[in-house]
């Protein structure tokens, strides 16, 4: 019903990596999250080390209005979803979305091996080293593991609980979050007219960084690993990774919620899973207006949305991108006590804005990117690096989302340059601006 009203007045083009093409002057889709049904939304909840599996989900026990305790848990609650659903409005609609962390990938355990400092600077932006890869990660036999735990709590929550079936399936295009939704989902008996076919959305993917972890293959080789799944969405190359630029926390959450209006605007069930990243699941949260929670690899979180389509909002913005830059070799030093950044190696050369390596010459010979990947990053930012930008970029395109440098430049020789790098820590999640989970988790 709300999705006729809605379809023409926000017509959000299935092909949204074209920001600009948007026109939604004609209508808002306005979220928030209705709280008082999961432990996660509630601010006295400490989300480090919490088991989603061993709290049903977190969904709170308790009853609800004309609620029988005849019926689980979350049969009452899904009751209770579809009261909300008839008694609101014809422009508000409630759905339960089920956010799923990827399993671990080798990009995470890698940026354990390296220490985070060394893993920003530099060695994210390679595509691997000797022994491992992880342009585009895929998942560890570890991360296998955390989807497998996933699978085996749907199924077990399937049956027992009587949840709801996930009528929609939607990923992020990374290979490690394909992978994960199908070690979940593949297997589990799915009602014949809610089918496991997830839909592949571009703007589900991590926070755009310059680690090549977060750059996807083409099309072609993600319809090759999942034939049945709708790549409709996509381009057959990645368009928005560039190498060069990062999205800030404003950028990422611009197209998180353009990302939500069209999956809101499209699709008129109510539980849908969406499988994605750290830094993207977090994004999706503020939009959502939900608290910061951070998941640890492979964890699911679910959350009521309320959304309301109305005439009229806040106009759709589109933050630039900003340049990052990067050691050339490998760091000199990069410890936790240097968590605000690298110490880089050689020449002032070393702090730069070109990409360590090229995408046309240097990822292995039928990887699945070829140099018109490197493409400006029009999509969401819109910030055009030009040839003379590259080579040109200053230090201080970085120092709005990095802390101070000067402290390590004192430790070091006047060859060697200081670059600051975006820190992932789990404490900086509150600050907007904060880098500190976008970066390929
Ligand atoms: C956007 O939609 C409004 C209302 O339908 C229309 O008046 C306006 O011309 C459109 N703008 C663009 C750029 O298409
Ligand atoms: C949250 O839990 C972690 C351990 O899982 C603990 O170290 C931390 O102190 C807790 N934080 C609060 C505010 O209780
Ligand atoms: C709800 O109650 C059941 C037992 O009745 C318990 O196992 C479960 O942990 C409770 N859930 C929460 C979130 O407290
Ligand atoms: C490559 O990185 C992995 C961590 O992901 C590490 O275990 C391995 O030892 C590294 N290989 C080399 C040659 O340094
Ligand atoms: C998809 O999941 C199934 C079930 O776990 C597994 O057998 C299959 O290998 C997976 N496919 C891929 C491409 O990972
Ligand atoms: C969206 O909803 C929130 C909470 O109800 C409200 O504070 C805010 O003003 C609304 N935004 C718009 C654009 O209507
Ligand atoms: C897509 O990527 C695969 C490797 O994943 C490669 O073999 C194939 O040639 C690529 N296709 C195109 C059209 O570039």
């Amino acid at each position: 019903m709300y999705s006729t009203l809605t379809a023409g007045a926000l017509l959000l083009a299935a092909s949204a990596v074209n920001a600009q093409s948007l026109n939604v002057t004609s209508g808002y889709i306005n979220y928030t999250t209705v709280t008082g049904y999961f432990l996660q939304d509630a601010a006295s909840t400490n989300a480090s080390g919490f088991d989603y599996t061993a709290v049903n989900f977190g969904l709170i026990n308790q009853t609800y209005p004309g609620s029988t305790t005849e019926l689980t848990q979350w049969q009452q609650f899904s009751a209770q979803v579809n009261a909300l659903n008839a008694a609101a409005p014809l422009n508000t609609v409630y759905k339960v979305l089920f956010l799923g962390r990827h399993g671990e990938g080798y990009h995470n355990a890698a940026e354990t091996f390296y220490g985070t400092p060394a893993w920003n600077c530099y060695w994210a932006e390679l595509n691997g080293n000797a022994t491992t890869t992880w342009y585009d990660a895929d998942l560890t036999a570890n991360g296998i593991n955390q989807a497998l735990v996933a699978h085996n709590f749907w199924q077990h929550e399937l049956a027992v609980q009587k949840m709801p079936y996930p009528q929609s399936y939607y990923s992020s295009p990374l290979t490690r979050c394909l992978k994960t939704a199908n070690y979940t989902f593949a297997g589990i008996q799915t009602p014949a007219y809610y089918p496991f076919v997830p839909t592949v959305k571009e703007l589900l993917r991590e926070g755009v960084s310059i680690h090549t972890c977060d750059h996807r293959r083409n099309r072609t080789s993600i319809h090759d690993l999942f034939p049945s799944w709708n790549v409709d969405d996509l381009s057959e190359y990645d368009t928005i990774w560039n190498g060069i630029t990062a999205e800030t926390n404003d950028a990422q959450d611009a197209r998180s919620k353009k990302v939500l209006d069209s999956i809101f605007s499209g699709d008129d069930h109510t539980w849908l899973s969406i499988t994605s990243h750290s830094g993207e699941i977090g994004s999706i949260l503020r939009v959502l207006g939900h608290r910061s929670f951070s998941l640890s690899t492979g964890a699911v979180i679910p959350v009521l949305v309320q959304a309301q389509f109305l005439p009229s909002g806040p106009p759709p913005s589109s933050p630039p991108y900003t340049t990052s830059t990067h050691c050339a070799h490998p760091p000199v030093t990069s410890i936790g006590s240097l968590a605000q950044g690298c110490v880089c190696s050689g020449t002032a050369a070393g702090g730069i804005a070109v990409p360590i390596f090229s995408v046309s010459g240097d990822y292995p010979a039928g990887a699945g990117f070829q140099a018109t990947d490197l493409n400006t990053p029009t999509g969401a930012g819109g910030a055009s690096v030009t040839g003379s930008a590259r080579h040109s970029t200053s230090h201080s395109t970085s120092t709005s989302h990095s802390s101070s440098s000067s402290g390590h430049a004192a430790t070091t020789t006047a060859t060697v340059t200081v670059t600051t790098c975006p820190i992932l820590s789990s404490a900086g999640a509150s600050g907007s601006h904060s880098w500190s989970s976008s970066y390929g988790w």
